[in-house]
């Protein structure tokens, strides 16, 4: 029978590597929960408007790598391509500004764009994402870029770097737009096809094409932040001076763009410089989008936020030899079919004490289960017999050689527990 395959750009995350997943979830979760900021989860699909009005019509991700289809009712819906749309109609829908001044929000989960894929730029990835609702301040800038730095530094990731730039706003960023422009038509017969659309509709947009070409013109473009506003230039300038407080090295990028319609001001991408991500090295982008909230129906409220690709940070953590996996504690096998029984229901007894311990349900001779305690690192085995079960007493075997230490199955519980925590206990495999 012909087999069937995944889709393709969609990844199965097995047991092995899911550990590191949960060890990065479960550690920005902590560190979001310290920083205030509560979990919000958005639903996978959401009316295709919703992208189109904020991620904007002219962008790669809403013009060409958007999965979208219509719903029995004929409704167009889409697969979110990303977090902060979702998250700003959930703000919207449900007025959180009348409950609190100042909203934190964070999710994480799957998010869907039809990209060319390569290591680190799937279809289906997923990102670990904040919002932060209700201030317009730098400090609320620089608070979003400390908990990815923190987040980091506790992954032991310190190989990233941060870079920061403004893209103004509507008082200055008009300006800035005709001086692209006027750029940018001196060069239009060599820029791509989309390219020629955006320099119409959305030049900004030229800038993080992937073109080779486009790039290289797009290098030499005017610089965004030689263009701003006075208040645009005192609130980058007040980040710098509170990244600086906070003691947390950045670089000033003026090609931060960041390919998305509704940022204002702030924008920012954590950079890393590993080999295994690649050109796909960007580990996770953000910014101020001041306007968005409003531009959704909802009321005048600034915002900031980021998303961080949790594939790239993961193979980034793989890649750092750290063992994520927890180890079994205990392995009990049973010498006889007259043992199974009772080594069965001291299994589930260990376990129902807190402990780690592996059995094999395919029973077998002692050897092969000897053998299957050996592939699965636990770090003491427990072979039970007619005289184990006849006198109560064991043997507790430390799987990297030394003592046995007797032990009395009523004790078994704490006596591994004991001997795990001894500072000569076998050490995890
Ligand atoms: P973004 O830069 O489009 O921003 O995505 C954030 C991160 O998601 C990227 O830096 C990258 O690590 C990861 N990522 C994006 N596309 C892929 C892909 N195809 N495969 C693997 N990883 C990918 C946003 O999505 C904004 N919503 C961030 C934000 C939140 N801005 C304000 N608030």
């Amino acid at each position: 029978m012909s087999k069937v395959s995944g889709v393709k750009g969609m990844n199965d995350i097995l047991p092995g590597d899911v550990e590191v997943w949960q060890h990065v979830e479960r550690t920005a979760r902590e560190l979001f929960g310290r920083f205030g900021y509560g979990e919000v989860r958005t639903p996978m699909v959401e009316d295709t408007a919703l992208f189109v009005r904020s991620v904007g019509e002219t962008t790669d991700i809403v013009g060409k790598e958007m999965y979208t289809f219509e719903d029995k009712g004929g409704r167009s819906l889409s697969l979110r391509p990303e977090g902060t749309a979702p998250a700003a109609r959930a703000y919207i829908e449900h007025s959180i500004l009348n409950q609190e001044p100042i909203t934190r929000w964070f999710y994480m989960g799957p998010m869907f764009r039809y990209e060319r894929m390569k290591t680190g730029r799937y279809r289906q990835f997923h990102q670990i994402g904040a919002e932060g609702y209700g201030s317009k301040e730098p400090a609320q800038d620089v608070e979003m870029m400390d908990m990815v730095v923190q987040l980091l530094q506790k992954l032991g990731l310190t190989d990233v770097s941060l870079n920061i730039n403004s893209l103004g706003d509507d008082a200055c960023r008009p300006g800035y737009q005709n001086r692209l422009v006027e750029y940018l038509r001196a060069h239009s017969s060599e820029l791509c096809a989309d390219c020629q659309v955006r320099l119409e509709k959305n030049p900004l947009r030229v800038l993080d094409c992937k073109n080779e070409r486009c790039q290289q013109i797009a290098n030499a473009a005017p610089n965004i932040t030689e263009s701003l506003c006075e208040p645009c230039r005192a609130h980058f300038a007040e980040v710098q001076r509170k990244l600086d407080v906070l003691g947390i090295k950045y670089v000033v990028n003026s090609r931060i763009m960041r390919g998305l319609d509704y940022y204002t001001r702030t924008t920012f991408e954590f950079i890393a410089s590993h080999p295994a991500l690649g050109t796909a090295s960007t580990v996770g982008g953000g910014g101020r989008y001041d306007k968005l909230v409003k531009s959704l129906g909802g009321p005048d409220v600034p915002a900031v936020g980021f998303g961080l690709g949790l594939d790239r940070l993961c193979l980034l953590l793989k890649e750092s030899g750290q063992q994520f996996s927890p180890p079994v504690d205990l392995f009990i096998a049973a010498a006889d079919e007259g043992s199974a029984d009772v080594a069965f229901g001291l299994v589930s007894r260990m376990r129902r004490e807190g402990l780690r311990v592996e059995f094999d349900t395919r029973g077998g001779s002692l050897k092969s289960q000897m053998k299957r305690a050996d592939k699965t690192g636990a770090r003491f085995t427990l072979v039970l017999g007619q005289n184990e079960r006849e006198s109560g007493q064991a043997q507790l075997k430390p799987m990297a050689g030394g003592d046995a230490i007797p032990v009395r199955l009523e004790d078994l519980a704490s006596t591994v527990r004991e001997a795990l925590a001894r500072p000569s206990a076998p050490p995890a495999s």
